[in-house]
């Protein structure tokens, strides 16, 4: 693919600023500068570097934010600033979004990406993707809780019952919730059907992903389809 082609595809601007990066000298292939925006490069394993920074070529995009509180996932966001803002502006400008939402006061594990047929994938319930929650509780979590968040509880959308795939205790006031759907404040609702209420809300887990732990809050990194697709270690 020619040079100033690739640039485009990633997110650097249009094809005239992308020749602009080139014949400014800002793009550099294995600590060569690259002159000629019309140079064939193969995009199999291409890193880059543009403006001194590495660029690994992907087709499309799928990236994993560690989101910090106090970010909205909404494109238009009212109260807090948009995910999007940690971001890199290549990222953003190739139309980059997550795949579901989590709650402005949620932190954890959120995924990003420009394919439509994954996020498709990832968010239909069809396909059961399993996400974990570790949830902080403002009251004792006990046996029962556990058994009817299992069983299945009604919330006040839906007739039919939403139930956790997994629930354990993992504390005094603590719950490890694993579900395979994406229902709107689902975890809120569900501890609350339960008679508990949500103190404190992260994302561990998301499919085979797990949120690196060298990952710091606001920091994102490159992940794949297919590791997300794996099915997640058992316990
Ligand atoms: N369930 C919630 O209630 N909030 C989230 O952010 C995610 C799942």
């Amino acid at each position: 693919m020619k040079l100033a082609q690739i640039l485009f595809s990633q997110g650097f601007g249009t094809r005239r600023a992308c020749e602009g990066l080139v014949w400014a000298g800002l793009v550099r292939h294995q600590g060569r500068v690259l002159d000629d925006p019309a140079e064939d490069l193969p995009t199999d394993g291409l890193v880059l570097e543009v403006e001194g920074k590495p660029w690994p070529y992907h087709a499309k995009a799928l990236v994993l934010l560690h989101k910090p509180a106090g970010y909205e996932c909404s494109q238009k966001p009212r109260h807090h600033p948009s995910v999007m803002t940690l971001l890199p502006a290549p990222l953003r400008s190739r139309g980059v979004q997550p795949i579901g939402r989590l709650d402005e006061d949620t932190t954890g594990l959120l995924l990003l990406t420009d394919d439509g047929a994954l996020i498709h994938r990832l968010t239909s319930p069809k396909h059961h993707v399993p996400k974990v929650y570790e949830v902080a509780c403002k009251h004792s979590v006990d046996d029962s809780m556990l058994a009817r968040l299992l069983a299945g509880v009604v919330l006040d959308d839906d007739p039919a019952p939403v139930r956790a795939a997994a629930c354990q205790a993992s504390g005094t006031h603590a719950l490890r919730l694993t579900l395979t759907e994406g229902k709107y404040h689902q975890v809120k609702r569900m501890v609350a059907a339960v008679g508990n209420r949500v103190e404190g809300l992260h994302r561990s887990r998301f499919g085979g992903l797990a949120l690196p732990v060298d990952l710091p809050p606001g920091g994102w990194t490159w992940t794949d389809a297919a590791t997300v697709l794996a099915l997640p270690p058992e316990g």
